[in-house]
């Protein structure tokens, strides 16, 4: 490798975005690839191959989702103030993940197709002939902010207010979107809340007034289903259910957004594919979704911590060491994927990790990330005959999520 390896922890780097040739050199000559860290830090393994990041996802009693899933560590004091479903272990996260996945489930998505389908017509509706736009902020960031806003029973008015903070607190590294940037500004103030971040706390005010209000006055919402005890008897305490919005609004948005940004690119670049969608199979554009989610690779990371030694590839890990699971590294893994560098909307199987996989944390907004992008593009290519890039992209300042945050296009309307 001519280059010389780019610094995968430093947000800079993800500017430019991911480092590809970095992460093809580590997965060639070191796939078990240990780093230093620069800010006090005490180091962690990086897993970049798509077998060791599935043997990661499964063997959860081996890889701990409890001392924290984000690279930087925090003392015990922190990640118990700061504790999600994703920083629990079974059976605490089993329990937790029971009561919250119904209206997540296949079946119930399914039922909001027309929703999601409204809410995209109405979008393009409101933009119909316009030329040249800032993809992200006029689509791909309306249109997970209404479903959202939906399912959870908001009113229209408030989900500019919750996004902005839900990019405050994913974007903490990038200044654009918070004054609390996590490695310019000291936040140790802030260290007990998620993210590191005072932005959780309006969340959190905003997330017990919703909630009392569905105390007094029911309605038919995932917010007021959160409240109701499931069959067993069992429900929610307070902090669990703001814990858990707070999770949504800032898991939920983004994600989707960045890879309905990063599926237009890919298909900017090629012409056809786009121009093919009306024609497609909805099985061949759920395969169209899939490589989008494998392609853009949204969640490049997330992290577990040993509970007991371990040898991997020729490398001695201790119980208590941090493993990266780099997401956007095994996508691209040349031994799994054929013809991994190629976007290709036919590829069966595509067991891309973007979600996580055989993970019993697997992204519970998977199937409604899903339906959103799929019924997206299939609106899009059937108003649009043509689409281009109309100026330079922007993208996230990131270590963790890749984003596009600006994609200027210019279209030919129908
Ligand atoms: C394209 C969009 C999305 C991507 C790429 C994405 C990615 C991920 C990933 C990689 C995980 C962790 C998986 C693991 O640790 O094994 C995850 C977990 C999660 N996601 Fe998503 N996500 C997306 C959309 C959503 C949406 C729309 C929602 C909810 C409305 C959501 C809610 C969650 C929750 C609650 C978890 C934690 C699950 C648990 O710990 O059991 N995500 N997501």
């Amino acid at each position: 490798m001519a280059e010389p390896l780019a610094d995968i922890t430093s947000h800079d780097t993800y500017i430019d975005g991911v480092p590809r040739e970095t992460f093809r050199y580590l997965r060639e000559h070191d796939p078990v690839h240990w780093t230093e860290e620069s800010d006090g830090g005490r180091g962690f393994w990086s897993l970049t191959k798509y077998d060791d990041v599935l043997l990661a996802s499964r063997t959860t009693d081996l890889f701990s989702s409890r001392l924290g899933i984000r690279l930087e560590d925090m003392d015990p004091e922190e990640t118990e103030a700061r504790r999600t479903m994703m920083e629990m272990d079974a059976p605490e996260h089993t329990r937790l993940r029971r009561l919250v996945s119904r209206p997540f489930a296949p079946k119930s998505v399914a039922a909001y197709e027309d929703a999601v389908r409204e809410i995209v017509v109405q979008i393009l509706d409101s933009m119909q002939g316009e030329r040249e736009f800032n993809f992200v902020q006029r689509i791909a960031r309306e249109l997970p902010m209404r479903m959202l806003g939906r399912l959870l029973g908001l009113p229209d008015d408030d989900l500019n207010w919750l996004v902005q903070r839900g990019d405050a607190l994913i974007g903490n590294s990038d200044p654009e979107f918070t004054d609390y940037v996590v490695d310019q500004v000291d936040t140790s103030a802030y260290r007990l809340l998620p993210f590191r971040s005072p932005v959780s706390i309006e969340l959190f005010e905003y997330a017990a007034q919703a909630l009392e209000e569905r105390r007094i006055t029911p309605t038919h919402d995932i917010l007021n289903a959160l409240l109701e005890p499931t069959v067993d008897g069992e429900s929610l305490d307070e902090l669990a259910l703001k814990n858990f919005f707070t999770l949504m609004v800032a898991a939920g948005n983004d994600t989707t957004r960045y890879t309905m940004t990063g599926g237009l690119l890919a298909l900017i670049e090629r012409p056809d594919i786009f121009a093919s969608i009306p024609s497609m199979t909805l099985e061949q554009r759920k395969s169209l979704t899939d490589e989008m989610l494998r392609w853009t690779t949204v969640t490049m990371h997330f992290r577990r911590t040993l509970t007991q030694d371990l040898e991997l590839r020729g490398q001695n890990l201790k119980a208590g060491d941090k493993v990266v699971l780099w997401y956007a590294s095994a996508n691209f893994d040349e031994d799994h994927f054929e013809h991994a560098d190629a976007f290709l909307p036919e590829r069966s199987p595509n067991d891309h990790v973007a979600f996580g996989l055989h993970s019993p944390h697997l992204c519970l907004g998977a199937h409604l990330a899903r339906l959103e992008i799929r019924v997206l593009f299939e609106e899009l290519a059937t108003r649009w005959s043509s689409v281009d890039l109309a100026g330079p992209i922007e993208r996230l300042r990131s270590n963790f999520i890749s984003g596009i945050k600006t994609l200027p296009v210019s279209v030919e309307w129908r």
